[in-house]
């Protein structure tokens, strides 16, 4: 077993917990988990926005955030769309996924993930989560194909549907990176996609690489929620000339280009992110490495704080990744200690939340074929994330 698997002393001091986070906020009013920081700069570009008239799909700060993104992920390509989740289907869309094909991924995920294979009519199949990285673990991977999986045709077949299992999508599981080394190769070697669901890690690096660039396609979310935030939004990324291409021509009609016709080659959709949102995604990048030397703080606070009053853990993560620590997560010993500190908290006004239900407890994925799934199930029962927003002053 290894270390996050060792029972853990329950909370005996919620309220010096309570007291720690008041203090760092400066505040008695409602601490939310994770509140946007908007102000000044925010309605600069906003407006800039408004007085050009391009408010929609087509404008400069779409073209701006997109190279802000390449210039900062390492990433060949950037491709803006209107949110994660749509991203995520587009990146399985261009990566070949069909109806009937199996998508490998991990029950412990936001269900966007899930749902986006599904719009593909294609199944998800859940496999563990890493006790050290929170994300997809890489043995899990590797036992499930040496197992279950063999080649036929090019591709990587299901032995006992017989269906393909075209693509993989591990997630980075708070912002903590997954161990992407072993997966792309692991994937790489029984000829999976990698299409990697970084909604959550904008600002995580892993052996110093940027998450979102080790496989074929990555995908950020920029929801209200996120370190940085456009309202609404994402960003495709990836190192492939012909699939930056293709997501794109996809994102906007697949309008062929031309001054005034209206010629497209196949039927696509409409997922580019206007400008509107894209203005206030400029903004927020400028505010990027504040937001993260913040939240580092906050991290770091958490973990003496604990260490201190009750020898509790927080999650740490892999030795050889940089997380943004965009959401903090504190393992409870047990589910019922973590039920009494949901409430303990949130009636104190202090906003705290459980990690997400597990996808194969869902009713709609219950029936999805999966490996076991004990790391998933034990984080389920015991973390619980805590206010992790920066301290915003407009
Ligand atoms: C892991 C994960 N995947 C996908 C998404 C979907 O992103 P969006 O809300 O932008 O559609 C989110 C966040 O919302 C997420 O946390």
């Amino acid at each position: 077993m290894s270390e996050i698997m060792q029972p853990q002393s329950a909370i005996h001091n919620t309220q010096a917990l309570i007291a720690m986070i008041r203090s760092h906020y400066q505040s008695d009013d409602f601490i939310p988990l994770h509140a946007p920081c908007l102000g000044e700069p925010e309605k600069q570009t906003l407006n800039a926005c408004i007085d050009s008239t391009f408010v929609s799909s087509v404008g400069e700060f779409v073209t701006e955030l997109e190279q802000r993104f390449i210039d900062y992920t390492g990433a060949r390509h950037a491709v803006a769309v209107v949110n994660g989740t749509m991203g995520l289907f587009l990146a399985l869309k261009v990566a070949g996924v069909e109806s009937n094909d199996l998508v490998l991924t991990q029950s412990l995920t936001f269900v966007a993930t899930a749902n986006a294979i599904k719009m593909l009519q294609a199944d998800p199949l859940f496999l563990d989560v890493d006790s050290s990285s929170y994300g997809l673990s890489a043995d899990s991977l590797e036992a499930f194909l040496n197992e279950q999986a063999c080649q036929k045709d090019g591709n990587c077949v299901h032995k006992s549907t017989g269906k393909v299992i075209r693509a993989c999508v591990p997630m980075h599981t708070l912002g903590f990176a997954a161990e992407m080394d072993r997966i792309v190769e692991i994937c790489q070697r029984h000829r999976i996609k990698v299409i990697e669901d970084a909604a959550e890690s904008l600002g995580s690096f892993y052996q110093g690489q940027h998450t979102g660039t080790f496989g074929e396609m990555g995908v950020f979310s920029f929801n209200g929620n996120k370190i940085m935030t456009t309202g609404g939004g994402g960003m495709l990324v990836t190192n492939d000339d012909q699939l930056a291409r293709h997501a794109k021509h996809l994102s906007t009609t697949a309008k062929i280009p031309h001054a005034w016709l209206f010629e497209h080659d196949e039927i696509a959709y409409n997922l580019r992110m206007p400008n509107l949102n894209a203005a206030l995604g400029v903004a927020q990048f400028d505010r990027l490495p504040n937001f993260l030397e913040e939240k580092k703080v906050l991290a770091d606070s958490y973990r003496d704080f604990l260490i201190q009053q009750s020898n509790l853990t927080m999650m740490q993560g892999l030795a050889t990744a940089q997380p943004n620590y965009w959401l903090n997560g504190l393992i409870l010993s047990d589910q019922p200690s973590r039920d009494v500190f949901l409430q303990k908290t949130n009636e104190a006004g202090i906003q705290t939340r459980p990690l997400w239900t597990p996808m194969h407890q869902l009713d709609m994925y219950k029936d999805c074929i999966r490996t076991v799934l004990p790391n998933t199930e034990w984080l389920a029962e015991r973390v619980v994330n805590l206010p992790s927003g920066v301290k915003c002053h407009g």
